[in-house]
């Protein structure tokens, strides 16, 4: 291979290595009703099942803290990879995404091979909170998806519902998120469902002492009790807040009467000064909420790897990488042909 290529590799696979400048409206030329038909799929999703819209919001948080936002989640085993679909916090949890099918199929009729896996959830998620009540806000756009996905890394990374505040204070620090940013995103909660399996340490044997968690509110604790026996079934699932299909502070308010479902929530407001101050200031300031959450949500979404990506065809694998579809044909003719013969 002559030096004149290897500089020309070299400088390509950089280039595709760094991180993708993502902007507002990026698919207005390209595929100007991508966001329309996001939203689209989004309203027959949420009259179909209410409770699929937040499914589908979770999937950017446990997308972007794994390697950035890079649609890693999406994509199931091969016999060479283990996927993050059952990752610990994944496993028998994560949910929905055949409505990310359905979005993906319908703008790869509209414009094919033009609108990213990982830009689809954070456009589906966006959709989720303003459907479910909240605030709609405008997303950057303009991301890859990955070439590949780590179970290893989301078992690593994911926290686990017992977490306390301060684990998840330095958690989010270690993604420049700040302890508003999580407790607003936290607030996410305010839709869909847990599992028993998420609470049932916190119901008889919290920390180990045999006891429930002292934090919880007795009445609702009872009627947790009863959802959730002591060798009941996991599966059986509960509201993450008083309201779960409408995005809203309620959550916020549940927290401060005791009333939270996960651990990892109610520490929030009892177990650590730094994060209680911003849980009562949102139950008693939604708009201060919703302006936290988004700002949140939009840190979260500009999480990039700096890997090299592509535009998968099916969210769920990769696409097969000739070297044509690698590097395309007309920089193969260019190069790597007519170069070396030059
Ligand atoms: C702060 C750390 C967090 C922890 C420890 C956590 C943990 C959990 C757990 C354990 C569940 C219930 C899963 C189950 O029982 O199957 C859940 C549900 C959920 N989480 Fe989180 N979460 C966190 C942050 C977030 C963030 C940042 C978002 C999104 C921005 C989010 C969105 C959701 C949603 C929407 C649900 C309900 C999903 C459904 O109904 O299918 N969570 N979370
Ligand atoms: C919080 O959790 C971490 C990790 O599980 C633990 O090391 C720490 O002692 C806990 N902190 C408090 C205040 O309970
Ligand atoms: C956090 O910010 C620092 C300084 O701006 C930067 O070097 C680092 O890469 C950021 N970390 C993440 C996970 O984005
Ligand atoms: C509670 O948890 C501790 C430590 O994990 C364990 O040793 C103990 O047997 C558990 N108690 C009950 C009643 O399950
Ligand atoms: C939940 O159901 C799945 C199968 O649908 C099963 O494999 C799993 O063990 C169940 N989990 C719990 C905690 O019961």
């Amino acid at each position: 291979m002559s030096p004149l290529l290897l500089l020309l590799l070299f400088k390509l696979t950089i280039a595709a290595a760094a991180p993708a400048q993502l902007r507002p409206g990026f698919y207005t030329e390209t595929c100007s009703e991508a966001e329309s038909t996001v939203r689209k799929v989004m309203i027959k999703a949420i009259m179909r099942e209410p409770r699929s819209v937040a499914s589908v919001m979770r999937l950017q948080f446990h997308d972007c803290f794994v390697n950035g936002c890079d649609a890693s989640l999406l994509l199931d085993d091969t016999p060479t990879m283990l996927g993050e679909k059952l990752a610990l916090s994944n496993i028998n949890s994560l949910r929905s995404f055949e409505v990310v099918d359905e979005i993906k199929e319908a703008l790869e009729k509209l414009c094919p091979g033009v609108v990213s896996c990982a830009d689809i959830i954070i456009m589906a998620a966006r959709d989720a909170v303003e459907l479910s009540g909240g605030k709609r806000w405008e997303v950057k756009l303009g991301r890859k998806d990955s070439l590949t996905a780590s179970q290893e890394d989301s078992n690593n990374i994911m926290p686990s519902p017992r977490a306390n505040a301060s684990y998840l204070i330095d958690l989010f620090s270690k993604f420049n998120l700040s302890i508003q940013d999580l407790v607003a995103l936290s607030g996410s909660h305010s839709i869909g469902n847990g599992r028993c399996f998420s609470i049932v340490f916190r119901l008889y044997n919290q920390s180990g002492t045999g006891r429930p968690d002292p934090a919880m509110e007795p009445r609702y604790r009872e009627m947790l009790n009863r959802l959730c026996p002591v060798d009941g079934d996991g599966n059986v699932t509960g509201y993450l807040d008083a309201t779960p299909q409408k995005f809203d502070n309620q959550y916020f308010k549940d927290l401060v009467s005791g009333r939270g479902f996960l651990n990892s929530d109610q520490t929030l407001f009892s177990s650590e000064a730094r994060t209680r101050e911003f849980v009562e200031r949102f139950s008693r300031d939604e708009d201060a909420f919703f302006a936290a959450f988004i700002e949140g949500m939009v840190k979260m979404g500009d999480l990039q790897s700096g890997r090299p990506g592509e535009i998968r065809r099916n969210c769920r694998v990769v696409n097969s990488r000739t070297l044509e579809s690698h590097w395309g044909l007309e920089y193969l003719q260019k190069f790597v042909i007519r170069v070396p013969l030059a």
